[in-house]
């Protein structure tokens, strides 16, 4: 899969994506990423990309001029299957949008900034809007960096045990089940004896109840619609 992510600050992504899991996926070729700094198209001396609303009222716009001249170059190149902006008013990220997600092979991500980007790119670029939750962050920026993570995962290959993103919280509309490792006995609090049972069937059954009770107890609302067993 290959992500291109155009950005205000691109500083703010030089680091995320060079660590742990999509580092490898990376290196193994499974996942390009790909940052391009709004700025370079920007106009002037200046390279200015944003401006005043129309209408008035406190806070820049990013200016359409820019914003499309990259997009149309980055369009020229390869087709995507999504150009994804990042914003509070997009649809709520979750593990259902992260697996669609992962099965793309091309994406664009826009980081917003200031007051956001001129409604005219939203209504003739963008095919999909994306929030990672219900609070304002300063810019898209961190907000792609968490897009990009929780799709990088799920690639096949990427992780070690190709099996292990299924068990992940949420897969299942469950969340995931305590997890314990050495010693057995920590300062007197004793790992759970199924666990040390190597009886496969009863850690299944425990890591499944366990699930069950802490998804009731922490987020009733993921059960909501849940076949009953
Ligand atoms: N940009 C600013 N806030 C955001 C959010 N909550 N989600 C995605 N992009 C954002």
């Amino acid at each position: 899969m290959r992500i291109d992510i155009i950005a205000v600050l691109p500083e703010l992504l030089e680091s995320p994506f060079k660590h742990s899991i999509l580092k490898r996926a990376q290196q193994k070729g499974l996942l390009e990423v790909v940052v391009h700094d709004l700025r370079a198209f920007g106009s002037g001396k200046h390279r200015q990309i944003d401006d005043y609303q129309y209408g008035g009222g406190a806070g820049m716009v990013l200016m359409p001029e820019p914003m499309a001249i990259c997009i149309d170059q980055l369009m020229a190149q390869r087709d995507y299957d999504d150009i994804i902006y990042l914003t509070p008013d997009g649809e709520r990220l979750d593990q259902g949008i992260a697996n669609q997600l992962s099965l793309h092979k091309n994406l664009l991500l826009i980081c917003g900034h200031y007051k956001g980007l001129d409604e005219r790119i939203r209504e003739h670029y963008v095919t999909r809007e994306i929030s990672i939750g219900d609070y304002v962050l300063s810019g898209g920026e961190l907000a792609a960096a968490i897009v990009v993570d929780a799709l990088g995962r799920l690639l096949p290959g990427v992780l070690n045990d190709e099996t292990s993103a299924l068990f992940d919280s949420f897969q299942d509309q469950l969340l995931a089940p305590p997890v314990y490792t050495r010693p057995a006995d920590f300062r007197g609090q004793e790992v759970p004896p199924v666990l040390l049972s190597g009886n496969d069937k009863a850690i299944d059954d425990w890591r499944y109840e366990q699930s069950l009770q802490r998804t009731q107890q922490r987020r009733p609302d993921l059960l909501e619609g849940q076949p009953e067993d």
